[in-house]
């Protein structure tokens, strides 16, 4: 056996955020898959792993939820962890970046990138909200695309245009979480000057990923790098930054930090040298990824770590996202399918195989075709490599004497030919080409199949017991075979068939030897065909939740009772109050409507686009008094925002006739 090798293995943290999905299980899946054919062939190999804890969303959930950020990063943590646990993911330790070898690793790391003078402060306009005391990350913020003029658009990108731009941008910009309009303010930034290490990554990438993603980071290469801003403001849930008393490093800082400080946690708990993982000279350091977060693996952490005394990755293996039946996962669909509802109906051996049979080296999507998982996973996994043993076992206990001998010539030349492509298939787990690895097991259980087949032992029983023996301990040599090639794919699986033949834990080289006048264990069953229907109850069952999740949202505004009637509570909730218009203009652009600026006492203005152009003049209205809808959700219109509503009867056209109060009414007076 070579040298045992010593490798550190990550996939990308998850966010403490939400629960495991199907998409994030692409990834954990292959990591596992790798780290357990390294651990296998004898080399040390650790998967590692942590909850990604920081950010913006965990702190307004917790806000909303009354609740501190701490206990729902808690709860996330054992979610997360069962579910990991329950698809037979096995991490040799999964952290969270909330702890405190985290938070010393960052500040010694933000301290290596200062004295080497990578960060530049500078005053940088933001978003802020001042109804809910914060700045407005790009997810926060919706408003017109500057660009196409969209309405409803984040505050980072265009889904209309793709367009990108500042959130600062934005027309007629909204804080998603209360409605109203963010100010623009500035404050201190901390910029890491990622164009400092321009020459070094493009040498460094093409290097260390594959080429379809360093073809991709080329373009980003044909520009300057922009400087990346490293700091937050409080309010945030973090670390604080070093001689800042209310700024904090942003969760994408901490988080590959993360990486260390995990592996860190199980260097303490096993008695070892971080040093040893990730500043060893001979030590391997391999990041999954999904392609979404390639800039952040490929571009800062590496410069980042190179001003460390940790070693850079050796490879940065980036994989696809997961599309369901051709198509995103979708919501409404039911195809956005929890971790947990997928182990509510079905064995989770299901999908890892099916995974397999789909995951290349390459970082294109993959797609899960409901119809074809049941088929690919019935006709294979349960009619080819399952039924090679379950026949040869039952008839051997049963019919035969349960003992395996040495076949006879043909039946040997077969098992050769399994063995022999051992090398083959490590050589295809190492690349990560698992859906190679599948072609190759499926087609030794092929020939397999065809040689117990052809051979009928079942007819032999009576007349050549000993070619029947041969037969039936050939399928089984070669069946054990197969589980040892199949072991970091179905780990549980082939526990069974530890079992099953009596020997203890198999290693790759388990090939070699063979399992000769071993007396087989009674059968049990190893697995059992997919039932279609469980496949639909996944997915009625997920958008079941997508669906009750709506009401939820929507059942927050009461409703009226089955008589149409309400109760004064529910129609107190509409603030209905006099005002008085102070401005109107007509917006040339469209037919229908006013922009007006009414007064709502107290100093206090608000902007109203209203659909009574057809019936008013613009200038018939200012001075009038009306009364509007003061609380009613600010809306983005083609033509800016519209922050309540002012009331009118008739037909419509020329009959449209607004309220007017009593005189004696004055602007901000309630209506009630
Ligand atoms: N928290 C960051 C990663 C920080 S790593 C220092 C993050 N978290 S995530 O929960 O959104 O995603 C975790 C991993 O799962 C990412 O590598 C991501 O690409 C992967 N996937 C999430 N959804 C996926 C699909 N639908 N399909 C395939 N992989 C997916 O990003
Ligand atoms: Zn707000």
């Amino acid at each position: 056996m070579a040298e045992a090798r010593r490798i550190v293995a990550t996939a990308a943290l998850p966010y403490a955020n939400g629960p495991i999905h199907i998409g994030h299980l692409v990834e954990y899946l292959q990591t596992d898959f790798w780290t357990r054919f390294q651990k296998m062939r004898g080399h040390e190999c650790l998967y590692i792993c942590a909850d990604d804890t920081h950010g913006t969303p965990i702190l307004v959930r917790a806000r909303k939820e009354k609740v501190t950020p701490e206990s729902i990063i808690e709860k996330s943590w054992e979610d997360h962890f069962r579910d990991f646990s329950d698809f037979e993911i096995k991490f040799d330790h999964f952290g969270s970046t909330n702890s405190p070898e985290n938070k010393k690793l960052v500040e010694e790391i933000f301290q290596n990138l200062k004295d080497k003078g990578h960060i530049e402060v500078k005053k940088i306009d933001q978003l802020y909200c001042e109804h809910d005391k914060m700045f407005l990350p790009d997810r926060f913020v919706k408003g017109t695309c500057p660009k196409c003029k969209s309405a409803d658009q984040y505050g980072d990108s265009c889904d209309k245009c793709s367009a990108t731009y500042n959130p600062s941008d934005l027309i007629e910009p909204q804080c998603t979480l209360c409605g109203s309009k963010p100010v623009i303010k500035s404050s201190d930034h901390l910029l890491f000057q990622l164009n400092n290490f321009k020459e070094f990554l493009q040498k460094w990438v093409p290097e260390h990923t594959q080429k379809e993603i360093s073809h991709k980071l080329n373009e980003w290469f044909n520009e300057d790098l922009r400087p990346w801003d490293i700091s937050r403001d409080e309010p945030y849930f973090g670390f604080k930054i070093p001689g800042y008393d209310d700024k904090y490093f942003y969760v994408w800082v901490d988080a590959p930090i993360g990486y260390i400080a995990s592996t860190q946690e199980w260097c303490l708990k096993n008695n070892r040298k971080l040093e040893d993982f990730w500043s060893h000279k001979n030590s391997e350091i391999y990041h999954f990824i999904g392609k979404d977060i390639t800039y952040f693996h490929s571009l800062f952490w590496p410069a980042m770590l190179s001003c460390t005394r940790f070693k850079l990755p050796k490879q940065i293996c980036v994989h696809g996202m997961l599309t369901v039946d051709g198509e995103k996962m979708s919501k409404s669909k039911g195809t956005s399918i929890f971790a947990r509802t997928y182990l509510n109906h079905l064995d989770p051996m299901y999908l890892r195989y099916y995974y397999a049979t789909k995951l290349t080296q390459h970082p294109d999507d993959i797609d899960l075709n409901l119809t074809d998982f049941t088929q690919r996973v019935n006709s294979d996994l349960i009619g080819k490599i399952t039924n090679l043993g379950s026949r040869g076992a039952q008839m051997l206990t049963k019919k035969l004497d349960g003992i395996i001998t040495e076949p006879l010539t043909d039946g040997l030349a077969l098992i050769r030919e399994a063995q022999a492509r051992a090398e083959a298939i490590a050589q295809l787990y190492e690349a990560r080409d698992f859906s190679k690895v599948i072609t190759e097991i499926r087609s030794i259980a092929d020939m397999a199949n065809k040689f117990f087949d052809e051979k009928a032992p079942w007819k032999l029983l009576e007349s050549d017991i000993e070619e029947a023996k041969s037969v039936v301990s050939t399928s089984l040599i070669i069946f054990r075979l197969l589980a040892i090639y199949l072991k970091p794919i179905l780990p549980k699986y082939v526990e069974n068939v530890e079992k099953l033949f009596g020997e203890k834990t198999y290693n790759w080289f388990d090939t070699i030897k063979l399992p000769l006048n071993i007396k087989l264990n009674e059968y049990t069953h190893l697995a059992t065909r997919v039932d279609p229907e469980k496949v639909q109850k996944i997915i009625d069952e997920t958008k079941k939740f997508y669906e009750s999740q709506e009401k939820v949202e929507k059942t927050n505004v009461k409703k009226s009772d089955d008589n149409g009637l309400i109760d004064f509570e529910q129609f107190a909730q509409v603030d209905l109050r006099v005002v008085k218009i102070i401005e109107a203009e007509e917006i040339k652009e469209a037919d229908k409507l006013l922009k007006l600026k009414v007064d709502l006492g107290n100093g206090i203005t608000k902007q109203i686009i209203a659909g009574i152009k057809s019936a008013y003049t613009a200038k018939s209205l200012i001075g009038r008094y009306t009364v509007i809808v003061a609380n009613l959700k600010p809306r983005t219109m083609k033509f800016g925002i519209s922050e309540g509503m002012v009331l009118a009867a008739g037909a419509g056209g020329k009959e449209l006739f607004i309220l007017s109060p009593d005189s004696g009414a004055k602007p901000g007076d309630k209506v009630k």
